[in-house]
């Protein structure tokens, strides 16, 4: 995966072990130089040090006590010296009322005094490095800032207040620094992810407090250290989501159904189309794909990716909103744009300014998207046709038409959620059979079981493996109090490997019975084109498995490439051939 940290320099602190460690090895994994701080244990950060090195990374170890500015100050400046920057700032202080453990736990005076007094020393060592690194993430127009208050506090605990306290701080902290500094390319973000479910943290743990608050994915599995380093390092990744981003329904054109509540969000899904659009379109599909392949075939390899992936749905879709295919192009980098938005907003909604380049290209590929679809809508007010757009065009809700923003962010996301997603599908799937090739044989000999193929490809490789929510009030989900206001990844990626769900959940196995994946989500904002997805994947892998007939073979040199974005799955070419 690339996250784009090539050459970045990061300085994690609290990184000789633990969650701290695990974000500096995938840190150094993307690409970062990373320098690990500890503060004791520098057995232990040499240790993830020549892990690094020993994979090929750049790391270095730099002695930090939060508690101490002239130790961080000289953290800092040990980096810069070797390196510049740094560019990239996690903290991560592990703090929660049984810490000062020597003591014995918080209940009398002194030890609740001492837990306070380190809660706010490692609030204000926190805002001591970010003091530290800002002035030179300024100059590099590029900074980000991930705070981590890792651990948790029960309600009627004593010192709970004070820790909700010193994560408040935080919060307002990152807040203020994400509103202040991102004209100047800094953002900062915070994760607080009670418990990671290490062995580490169960020995320190009393099992009572450990049971409650072990980090969990949403369906209640615990989360492991290196879920929560990737979450920390797309957070730290030039594409990372402002810190609180809100809800963009201020701004219609940028108000999709995703980010709306009923009752406008009922109103508009009812308009789009029903569970039998996808069985009507099935002949077409059949169609284009055998066109696809006709075309590519001859080569004696194809590329599922560019040959049958990509160009299925999106011409599926432009066809189904009557708007002309010869964009195709177009569209491919278009919805691309507005993958790289999910993780490009500012607090207020508007496409992420300036500073950073790749936002720029973003934001401009997004205004084209929008001036084409408007011209679209506008031909179709004058002269309607037997097409989505004119049915959308001519639908009413409480008697009143759509805007043109709103039909443009309507044809926008139903050009954009399904070509990436179905693209990936089809790709994954290959990629599935290629790592099961007996399967490939079972399918052709009975295809009756190709749907629930699919199905198996869509929990096993997930095309979207997570995707962003925000709290309208506070909530508890499995056990973790989430406040309002806040941004939530749901890891559908996860969840759909729980093994508490799907036995053996690391098998692919096309007869799974059930296979309640949530690969098109759940609830309400559930996928609207998962039916037509289906279809498609459905059709995608017939029609390969009949035209593309032998053994199946991707060739492993060059190796495959992740797409860039972190919470899809997929890769970017897939070179297939076979023996028939
Ligand atoms: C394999 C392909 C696909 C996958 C894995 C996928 C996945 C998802 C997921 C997980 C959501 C829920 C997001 C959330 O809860 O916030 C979603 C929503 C949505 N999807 Fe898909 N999708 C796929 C294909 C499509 C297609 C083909 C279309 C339409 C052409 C489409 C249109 C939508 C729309 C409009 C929503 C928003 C629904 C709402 O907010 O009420 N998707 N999709």
């Amino acid at each position: 995966m690339d996250l784009g940290l090539q050459d970045k320099v990061a300085l994690v602190t609290g990184a000789s072990g633990g969650i701290g460690g695990a974000i500096a090895r995938t840190l150094a994994g993307e690409g970062a130089r990373v320098a690990i701080g500890y503060h004791e244990q520098k057995d232990s950060a040499e240790r993830v040090q020549q892990e690094i090195e020993g994979c090929g990374g750049t790391a270095l170890v730099v002695r930090q006590d939060l508690t101490e500015p002239a130790s961080i100050a000289e953290a800092v400046a040990a980096v810069h010296e070797k390196w510049g920057g740094p560019d990239i700032l996690v903290t991560s202080a592990w703090i929660h009322p049984e810490w000062p453990r020597q003591q014995g736990p918080v209940t009398d005076p002194s030890s609740m005094e001492m837990w306070q007094q380190q809660l706010r020393a490692n609030v204000e060592g926190t805002a001591q490095a970010v003091h530290e690194v800002v002035p030179h993430m300024k100059e590099k127009g590029f900074g980000r800032i991930v705070l981590i208050s890792s651990g948790a506090a029960e309600d009627g605990q004593p010192g709970r207040e004070a820790y909700a306290g010193a994560k408040a701080a935080l919060q307002g902290l990152s807040r203020s620094l994400s509103r202040g500094l991102g004209g100047a390319g800094i953002l900062s973000n915070v994760v607080m992810p009670g418990f990671v479910a290490t062995e580490r943290n169960r020995r320190f743990v009393p099992p009572q407090v450990f049971e409650r608050f072990a980090s969990t994915t949403p369906t209640g599995r615990r989360a492991t250290e290196d879920e929560m380093a990737r979450v920390v390092a797309f957070l730290a990744s030039p594409g990372a989501p402002p810190e609180q981003a809100a809800p963009v329904d201020d701004d219609p054109r940028l108000s999709t159904m995703f980010t709306m509540d009923p009752p406008r969000h009922r109103q508009l899904r009812s308009l789009a189309f029903t569970p039998a659009t996808a069985e009507r379109l099935a002949p077409r599909i059949e169609e284009i794909a055998s066109d696809l392949l006709d075309a590519a075939t001859p080569r004696g390899e194809v590329d599922v990716v560019a040959d049958l992936a990509y160009p299925l749905p999106v011409t599926v879709i432009a066809e189904l909103l009557g708007v002309p295919i010869d964009r195709r192009d177009d569209f491919r980098r278009w919805a691309d744009a507005a993958i790289a938005a999910i993780g490009g907003r500012e607090a207020d909604g508007t496409v992420r300014a300036a500073a950073d380049p790749a936002q720029v290209e973003v934001a401009r590929n997004l205004e084209e998207m929008y001036a084409y679809l408007g011209e679209i809508v506008e031909e179709r007010r004058r002269a309607p046709k037997d097409d989505l757009v004119s049915d959308l065009v001519a639908a009413e809700v409480d008697g009143q038409h759509l805007t043109t923003n709103e039909l443009i962010a309507f044809c926008g996301l139903l050009l954009s959620a399904g070509h990436n997603t179905t693209a990936q599908l089809i790709s994954n799937a290959v990629l599935c059979l290629d790592e099961h090739p007996e399967v490939v044989e079972r399918l052709r000999s009975s295809p009756e079981l190709i749907p629930g193929a699919i199905e198996e490809v869509l929990r096993y490789a997930s095309p979207l493996q997570a995707f962003m929510r925000f709290t309208r009030k506070a909530t508890t989900i499995a056990g973790q109090q989430v406040e309002a206001g806040q941004t939530v990844f749901p890891w559908m990626g996860s969840a759909n490997r729980d093994e508490t769900e799907f036995p053996d959940p690391d098998r692919f196995d096309i007869e799974r019975q059930p296979n309640r994946h949530v690969g098109f989500g759940r609830g309400i904002h559930s996928c609207l084109g998962a039916g037509l997805a289906r279809t498609e994947g459905r059709i995608a892998l017939t029609t390969m498995l009949q035209r593309l007939p032998g053994r199946w073979e991707v060739p492993d040199d060059p190796p495959l490439e992740r797409i860039p974005w972190f919470f899809m799955f997929g890769v970017k070419r897939l070179p297939l051939r076979w023996t028939g």
